[in-house]
């Protein structure tokens, strides 16, 4: 039985796994390339052996050389062959492994193999289709997930690749990579439980008075802790600037960091925080509620209210890391539980497929037991922010819901319904103007089992939320675009409704 958990890069072809090896071979671990080792044991070329033996008989002498050298391997990095994984012996023998999977999509792959006469590869449609059927399989076996990015992300990567094997077993981890940065997102059962942490310096943590009582203790050693009142009242400006005092007070530099550990509403105020101290310090997220850690803690929009209006102040300040440990949330009180759930509602709907079948299989008050929400929540929203960071075009999609449901707090002074209540409300009203009737019964009823209400309360009055919603931050000279959803993993961006029309949708919700 190995000692050692070996590194194993697998991915699709062009991926990128021997610029991985060599980066692995530059902090001296031991690497093996299984082509090399296939082609030494066939004594010719890959091409070769395809054409002379076929794939099946390739793949069998694979899954027998692969599946050796994986039960015996000690440490060490190993860079599988694409389709490798295709032999469940394979598949088996790297259960004890930490495998890394080189995410790269199949017209990059195409660009970088075309002309190279790899075997399987002879056109780009071929590649897309391959590639289409691979992913799920690299997918399901990855416990480090390297988002596409140039082939040497891996040397920056590597030192937090390595941490799993610190870090409790099943702590998945992707690398986020966006337009602005990369940092390495570690989502776990028991994540915290590990003395390791991603950066040097001090930390200086920022959290409010009752996260900070249950888990500042886990982040430690700080330099200091800066508590602030739970709850979205905390997100405002003259909060920032007392937050900001108290750092100075207690002497933190740029050499340092600050510590986000709470919900979304310490994410954002943290963030906003770290962007304008000293004009910018690092911050490490510790998200410690379901919508922090499905959400907000990724993707770097951190800011704090006006009474005017959310999130109307703010800055784009990626974290330097992010610590999700969803062993957190079992002491979430179950009204904070059923408003997270909102967000993994609203994430299902977006992405539809698998993602969506495996939300509606959350049963009431059970999402607790779910903790591959988490990562596969992360998953989308840093794909979707890889794609566009500063909310230009596809980002907006994560406002699914958030135009009505924001407009929502803004009129009840962000004290009568949770974060993640108004966005429910929100998505019903969004539901009603994509015409998705059906699916907007499905939510309400999904909403209702998870006692998140479906009713907007009369006492918030229409006129406030109308008002609201044309001061959204979105609105343009011609008006405010909606994201609208008609069915799964099918949304689309921009669309002005007639203000009849959102009227009459929010109307509704007081029925
Ligand atoms: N930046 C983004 O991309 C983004 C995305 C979505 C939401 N947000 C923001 O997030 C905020 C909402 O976040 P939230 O719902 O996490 O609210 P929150 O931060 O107010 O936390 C909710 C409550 O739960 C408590 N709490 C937190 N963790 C706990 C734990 N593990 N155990 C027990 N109690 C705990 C807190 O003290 C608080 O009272 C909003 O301000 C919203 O605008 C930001």
């Amino acid at each position: 039985v190995a000692s050692q958990p070996a590194i194993v890069f697998i991915g699709f072809m062009g991926a990128g796994k021997s610029t991985a090896l060599a980066a692995a071979r530059e902090v001296g671990l031991k690497t093996t390339e299984v082509d090399e080792l296939m082609e030494a044991d066939l004594g010719m070329s890959i091409t070769a052996a395809f054409e002379s033996k076929g794939e099946e008989a390739f793949r069998a002498r694979e899954a027998e050389v692969v599946g050796e050298l994986l039960e015996g391997a000690d440490g060490g990095a190993i860079a599988l062959g694409g389709g490798s994984v295709l032999e469940p012996r394979v598949r088996e023998a790297l259960a004890p492994h930490i495998v890394v999977w080189l995410q790269i999509d199949g017209e990059e792959a195409w660009r970088r193999i075309k002309g190279s006469g790899r075997p399987l590869a002879h056109s780009l449609d071929e590649v897309i289709r391959l590639q289409g059927t691979r992913e799920p399989i690299y997918a399901e076996l990855a416990d480090a997930i390297v988002m596409p990015a140039e082939e040497r992300v891996i040397e920056r990567a590597l030192p937090a690749i390595r941490a799993l094997e610190r870090l409790p077993a099943r702590t998945r981890l992707l690398w986020a990579v966006s337009a602005s940065g990369e940092y390495p997102v570690f989502v776990g059962d028991g994540t915290l439980e590990s003395d390791w942490w991603p950066l040097q310096g001090r930390r200086f943590c920022l959290t409010d008075r009752g996260v900070g009582k249950l888990y500042a203790e886990r982040v430690e050693p700080l330099a200091a802790r800066i508590e602030v009142d739970p709850g979205e009242a905390a997100k405002t400006m003259a909060s920032a600037e007392r937050v900001l005092e108290q750092l100075t007070e207690a002497g933190m530099t740029r050499a340092d960091h600050l510590v986000a550990l709470g919900g979304g509403v310490i994410g954002d105020l943290g963030g906003f925080c770290a962007h304008t101290y000293q004009r910018g310090v690092a911050v490490v997220q510790v998200p410690t509620t379901v919508v922090a850690q499905v959400d907000s803690a990724y993707g770097g929009k951190t800011g704090v209210d006006l009474p005017q209006g959310k999130n109307y102040v703010g800055a784009y300040h990626l974290p330097a890391a992010v610590i999700a440990d969803w062993a957190t949330i079992r002491t979430l009180p179950p009204e904070e539980l059923s408003a997270g759930f909102v967000e993994v509602l609203k994430t299902g709907l977006l992405a539809g497929g698998d993602l969506w079948g495996g939300v509606r299989g959350i049963e009431t008050g059970g999402l607790a037991a779910h903790s591959w929400v988490a990562f596969a929540c992360a998953r989308y929203k840093c794909e979707v922010v890889a794609a566009d960071e500063r909310d230009a075009s596809l980002r907006q999609v994560l406002n699914l819901g958030h135009t009505v449901g924001h407009a929502i707090e803004a009129a009840s002074n962000y004290s009568r319904y949770r974060h993640g209540e108004a966005i429910g409300l929100g998505l019903l009203a969004t539901l009603r103007l994509s015409d998705a009737g059906e699916l907007r019964d499905e939510v309400s009823s999904w909403l209702g089992r998870h006692d998140l209400p479906v009713e907007l309360d009369r006492a918030v009055g229409i006129e406030d939320v109308i008002r609201a919603i044309g001061r959204d931050k979105k609105r343009t000279a011609e008006g405010v675009p909606f994201v609208l959803l008609s069915e799964p993993g099918q949304p689309v961006l921009g669309r002005l409704v007639e203000p009849d029309r959102v009227e009459a949708a929010v109307e509704e919700l007081y029925e």
